[in-house]
C-alpha cells in the first residue's frame, strides 16, 4: 500500500509540476501566475477539489508520444468562492502553451456538464495557444464540444471567461458565448487572427496588445467587460463579482444581510439635478447613494459611456443596475450603449435579478454614423430586451425622457413594475425648443412668440404630472427618498410571477 500511495504522490507531484521550472519562470517573468496559483488566490483556501489530474493526451505524431504531462495543460475541478460553489477550468501555459487537446478539451466538458446538473457558475482562467496543433482535427473538435456546451449553458448557469493569456483564433468564440470577459493588462490578448496576418492582408502594422489587449477590448471593442492591472488584482475582483451572481436559473439572486438601512435619506440627491436642462450631473453618485453601502459594480466602465450598468445591493439582495449618464453624450443612446445594456437586461432576465433602471435619456444619438451602422436594429436591441424581461423592474426617471428612448427606458408600457418620477422629470417627445421649432415653423423670426410658446411646452411637458395623471409613472417622488422607495418596491415584487407566451425562442433583432 506505501508504495502505491507513494506512486500515486509521485504523479500527483508530476501533474503540479506542469511544465517545469524552466516554464514555470518563464511564465513568472511575464509576470503572470501559474495555473494552480490563479486557483489559490480564486477559490477559498483549501476547497479545490481537482478533478482528471492523471488525464494525458492520447497523441502519438510528432514525437508527442514521449511528451506526456499528467493533467495535459489544463487544471480542472470545483471549490468555493466565500462559500459558493463554483466549477473552474484554469489552462497551464506551462504544458504545451496551454493548447487544447483533445483529452484537455474532455476535462473542460466535463466540469461544464456537472455545472449544468448542479447549478453552479463556470469560471475559466484562459491562458492557451489555442487549438494543439499537433492533434489537428481532434483538437477542433475539442474546441466545438465546449462551444456547444457554452450555448446549452447560457442561461442556466453564470459562465465567466478571464483572459490571463493569449486567445486566438477560433478559440476566443468560447469566451465570447459566456456572459462576462474579463482580461489582464498587458499579458492577455483576444483576436480572430494575430498582427502577422493583419499585416499580410490589410498591410497594417499593430501590435498584439493594439490588436487585441485589454484597454482594446474595455475601451473600443467592448468585447471585454473589465481590464485588470495583474493577475491578483484580477482573480480577487472575480470573488468580488461571482458574491453578486446566481447560482444558476433556478436559484434566485444570494441574499446576504446588510447593515444599510433601507430607509437611508440622502439629502444631497435633492440637489445632484442642476436647474438647467442643459447641463450634465453624474449618475453614478445617484447609483452610489441608492445602493447598500454604496457597493456598485459597474462592467465596461470604459466603453460606450453613455450608459451605466452594474450590479449592486438593495436590502442584501443583487440588483442589476442600467443607467443613462448624462456626463457622456449627454446619455443620448447609440449603437453601443443600447448593444451594452441590451445584453445586460438579458443577463440579469435570465437569471432573476431584478432591474432597477435610472433614467435621463434625451433621445437617440442622431447622424449618418448612426444612421448607417443600423442603429434601428441595434437600439431595438434595448427596448426588446426590456419589453421581454419578466423580472422585476423599478425605474426612476430623475430628468429627460424624450422621444423612442422613454419607452425603451423600461417605461410602463414595458410591463414596468414600478415606474417613480423625481420632480426635476421632463417626459415628452422632445425637449422644448426643437419642439416649438416644429410645431410653430411659422414663426420662427418672432423672437416674443417662440419664447411663449417654449415656455408654455415647457410648462405643459417639462415634467413628471402629464406622465403621472396618466398612471404612466406610479408616482412622483423625492430624491432623498429614493433608496427607500427603491428597496420597498423591490420587496413588494420578490415574489412576481409573470411568463412569456410558450416559444421555442425569441427572435431579437440581431
Ligand atoms: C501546441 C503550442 C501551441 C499550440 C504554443 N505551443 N502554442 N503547442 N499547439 N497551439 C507551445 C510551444 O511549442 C512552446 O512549447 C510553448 O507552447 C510556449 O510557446 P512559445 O511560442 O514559446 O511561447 P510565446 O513566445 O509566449 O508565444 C505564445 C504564442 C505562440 C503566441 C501562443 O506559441 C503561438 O503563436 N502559438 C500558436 C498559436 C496558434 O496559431 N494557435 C492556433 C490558433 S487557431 P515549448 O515546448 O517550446 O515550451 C485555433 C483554432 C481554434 O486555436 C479553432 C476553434 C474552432
Amino acid at each position: 500500500m506505501q508504495d502505491i500511495i507513494r506512486q500515486l504522490e509521485a504523479k500527483r507531484a508530476a501533474a503540479r509540476a506542469g511544465g517545469g521550472e524552466r516554464r514555470i519562470q518563464a511564465q513568472h517573468k511575464k509576470g503572470k501566475l501559474g495555473a494552480r496559483e490563479r486557483l489559490e488566490i480564486l477559490l477559498d483556501e483549501g476547497s479545490f477539489e481537482e478533478w482528471d489530474m492523471f488525464v494525458e493526451h492520447r497523441c502519438s505524431d510528432f514525437g508527442m508520444t514521449e511528451t506526456r504531462v499528467p493533467g495535459d495543460g489544463v487544471v480542472t475541478g470545483y471549490g468555493t468562492v466565500n462559500g459558493r460553489l463554483v466549477f473552474v477550468f484554469s489552462q497551464d501555459f506551462t504544458v504545451f502553451g496551454g493548447s487544447l487537446s483533445e483529452a484537455h478539451a474532455e476535462k473542460i466538458c466535463k466540469i461544464m456538464d456537472k455545472a449544468l446538473q448542479v447549478g453552479a457558475p463556470v469560471v475559466g482562467l484562459n491562458d492557451s495557444g489555442g487549438a494543439r496543433i499537433q492533434e489537428g482535427v481532434a483538437s477542433l473538435a475539442g474546441y466545438a464540444e465546449v462551444f456547444q456546451r457554452n450555448v446549452t449553458a447560457s442561461g442556466v448557469v453564470p459562465q465567466i471567461s478571464m483572459i490571463m493569456g493569449p486567445c486566438a483564433g477560433g478559440a476566443v468564440y468560447s469566451p465570447a458565448m459566456t456572459d462576462f470577459i474579463f482580461m489582464v493588462k498587458d499579458s492577455s490578448y483576444m483576436f480572430v487572427t494575430g498582427p502577422d496576418v493583419v499585416k499580410t492582408v490589410t498591410h497594417e502594422t499593430v501590435t498584439h496588445e493594439e490588436l487585441g489587449g485589454a484597454v482594446t477590448h474595455t475601451t473600443k471593442s467592448g468585447v471585454a467587460d473589465l481590464a485588470f492591472e495583474n493577475d491578483v488584482e484580477a482573480l480577487i475582483e472575480l470573488r468580488r463579482f461571482i458574491d453578486f451572481l446566481p447560482a444558476s436559473n433556478g436559484s434566485g439572486v444570494p441574499r446576504r444581510p446588510s447593515e444599510d438601512p433601507a430607509g437611508r435619506e440622502e439629502r444631497s440627491l435633492d440637489s445632484l439635478v442642476p436647474a438647467d436642462p442643459s447641463k450634465p450631473y453624474d449618475m453614478k453618485e445617484l447609483i452610489g447613494k441608492v445602493v447598500d453601502e454604496g457597493d456598485f459594480f459597474e462592467l465596461q466602465p470604459s466603453y460606450a459611456g453613455n450608459i451605466v450598468i452594474g450590479f449592486g445591493r438593495m436590502e442584501g439582495s443583487t440588483v442589476g443596475i442600467v443607467a443613462n449618464q448624462p456626463l457622456v453624450l449627454a446619455g443620448c443612446l447609440d449603437i453601443a450603449s443600447s448593444i451594452k445594456a441590451a445584453r445586460f437586461v438579458r443577463f440579469c432576465d435570465c437569471f432573476d435579478i431584478p432591474i432597477v433602471t435610472f433614467v435621463d435619456v434625451p433621445g437617440f444619438l442622431p447622424g449618418t454614423a448612426q444612421e448607417y451602422g443600423g442603429i434601428i436594429k441595434h437600439g431595438a436591441k434595448l427596448l426588446f430586451a426590456f419589453a421581454e424581461a419578466t423580472v422585476p423592474k423599478v425605474t426612476l426617471i430623475t430628468r429627460k425622457a424624450y422621444g423612442g428612448a422613454y419607452d425603451v427606458m423600461s417605461s410602463k408600457h414595458l410591463r414596468g413594475d414600478v415606474n417613480f418620477a423625481w420632480p426635476s422629470a421632463e417626459i415628452a417627445v422632445m425637449g422644448p425648443k426643437g419642439a416649438v421649432e416644429i410645431i410653430f415653423r411659422a414663426d420662427i423670426g418672432d423672437t416674443a412668440k417662440i419664447e411663449a410658446r417654449t415656455e408654455e411646452y415647457r410648462e405643459k411637458f417639462a415634467n413628471p404630472f402629464v406622465a403621472a395623471s396618466r398612471g404612466f409613472i406610479d408616482d412622483v417622488i423625492s430624491p432623498h427618498e429614493t433608496r427607500r422607495r427603491l428597496c420597498n418596491a423591490l420587496a413588494m415584487l420578490r415574489d412576481k410571477q409573470l411568463e412569456n407566451p410558450w416559444k421555442k425562442h425569441d427572435n431579437l433583432p440581431l
